[in-house]
């Protein structure tokens, strides 16, 4: 057996053996454990007290900092006045208010929006949506979903399946049949290239390829994050994601996007789709909406496709079976209105447009660092991407972990260190986040 695989001794008398932590190094973790005590701005505090900048904004999700009074304020409200009420059959208040928010903040014809606990399920949601929607219509034979290398859509079964990271595929066997993935778009000729890549955009002709193969009429859906984020900050090249789109309206796909990390600000406008000028006809959303404060997520439908949904049910029937327990949460709600409050007084993403520039400067600068072989990056989100030390993904784990030793959470996706700062960080508190991982690889 080699040492790699050789199980640790049981730490019997460890009180942290009983949580089995997500997409975490359980035996390491017990080992070394980084617990995060509290936080505030864009600083966590550890166990003993000590400070920590928030270099990934949670998870991509606390875009306006820990412990915004407001949140907490709108939140607190809603528990006193109402805290849950059966989201099958009757509605809260709170959830049609901010439908109806979204519904003005989203592209145009992107306006029923229909609520989910997290992005795994939002996603869920959008295939589901896309199968009943051709069945209706008399094409039930589009089942085929086409997602693409390196993407990520959750751990849901419908979204491993068109996502594509093997770690989070090959443990669990087949998954969703019918399912085809276009290839990745970080390319050679785009390396070191920050925003979109200056070549690429033919690799959505992916799609029409699976369309010659398989016949448009079995696909149902393209879903892509407009960024790709989880595997490191994968630009779409320059016309990429237009053609995409071509294809799919050409072919009667419909095309879902992704934006759960890049919805809400993250690209300095609303919506990724926003950024690069392209509609998809669904989009999932989670994480920023509510600032990371209660779990919740959404699915953003063009009109047309709820209303085909709806007119094919009989009278006084449920038009769509889906959901969950926890859909349209009226204390997710409540934080999701407060969230984008914020986001509107204080025209945060002009903010994100006025740090991304320095952020992305700093980011490109470590091109001819020793080791470094790749910087991405778009809006708020950056990677620098080094030469693995071994096993893939171990070097840039081991400067995750020195990270928490000098000051800095950060997102390591593989060998690429993930920045993705909160958009309430001053360019000073950006800036000390790029040297401590300058510092890291020098070091690694
Ligand atoms: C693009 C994308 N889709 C879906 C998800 C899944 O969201 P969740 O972890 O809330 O289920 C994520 C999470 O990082 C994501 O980045």
């Amino acid at each position: 057996m080699s040492a790699a695989a050789r199980p640790s001794p049981p730490p019997s008398n460890n009180p942290l053996v009983h949580q089995w932590m997500p997409f975490t190094a359980n035996r390491q973790f017990l080992e070394q454990p980084r617990l995060i005590a509290r936080a505030e701005g864009v600083y966590y505090y550890n166990t003993r007290g000590e400070k920590l900048l928030d270099g990934s904004s949670g998870l991509y999700c606390i875009p306006l900092g820990h412990g915004r009074r407001e949140i907490r304020e709108a939140v607190t409200r809603q528990m006193e006045e109402l805290d849950y009420a059966p989201p099958f059959q009757y509605g809260v208040p709170a959830a049609f208010r901010l439908a109806e928010e979204m519904a003005q903040m989203l592209p145009a014809g992107l306006n029923r929006i229909m609520f989910a606990g997290g992005g795994s399920e939002a996603v869920e949601t959008a295939l589901k949506v896309a199968l009943q929607y051709h069945r209706v219509r008399g094409k039930g034979a589009r089942q085929r979903f086409i997602g693409r290398e390196r993407g990520y859509h959750g751990v849901n079964f419908g979204g491993w399946s068109v996502g594509g990271m093997v770690n989070n595929r090959k443990a669990f066997g087949v998954g969703l049949p019918g399912v085809a993935h276009m290839r990745h778009t970080r390319i050679q000729e785009n390396l070191f290239e920050m925003g979109e890549g200056t070549y690429g955009a033919d690799l959505a002709d992916d799609l029409e390829r699976f369309v010659n193969l398989h016949g448009a009429d079995t696909i149902a859906a393209c879903i892509v994050e407009p960024i790709a984020g989880s595997t490191g900050i994968l630009v779409p090249p320059h016309g990429y994601l237009k053609r995409l789109r071509e294809i799919c309206t050409k072919h009667g796909i419909l095309l879902i996007f992704d934006e759960v990390i890049t919805g809400f600000g993250r690209t300095g406008e609303a919506f990724a789709a926003d950024t690069f000028g392209v509609v998809p006809d669904l989009m999932t959303m989670a994480k920023a909406l509510t600032n990371g404060v209660i779990p919740m997520a959404a699915v953003a439908v063009r009109e047309d496709i709820q209303q085909t949904i709806l007119d094919a049910a009989p009278e006084d029937n449920v038009e769509f079976y889906h959901g969950y327990t926890y859909s349209a949460h009226p204390v997710a709600c409540a934080a999701a209105l407060a969230t984008l409050k914020i986001f509107r007084d204080e025209d945060i993403f002009a903010q994100v447009r006025t740090l991304t520039p320095a952020f992305l400067e700093q980011i490109g600068a470590f091109r001819g660092v020793p080791g470094v072989v790749d910087t991405r990056g778009f809006g708020l989100l950056g990677a620098i991407e080094i030469e693995p030390h071994g096993k893939p993904g171990a070097r840039g784990f081991s400067i995750l972990r020195k990270a928490f030793e000098s000051g800095l959470v950060l997102r390591a996706a593989g060998d690429s260190i993930v920045l993705a700062p909160p958009f309430v960080a001053t360019p000073d508190e950006i800036s000390q986040m790029v040297e401590i991982v300058r510092k890291l690889i020098k070091e690694s």
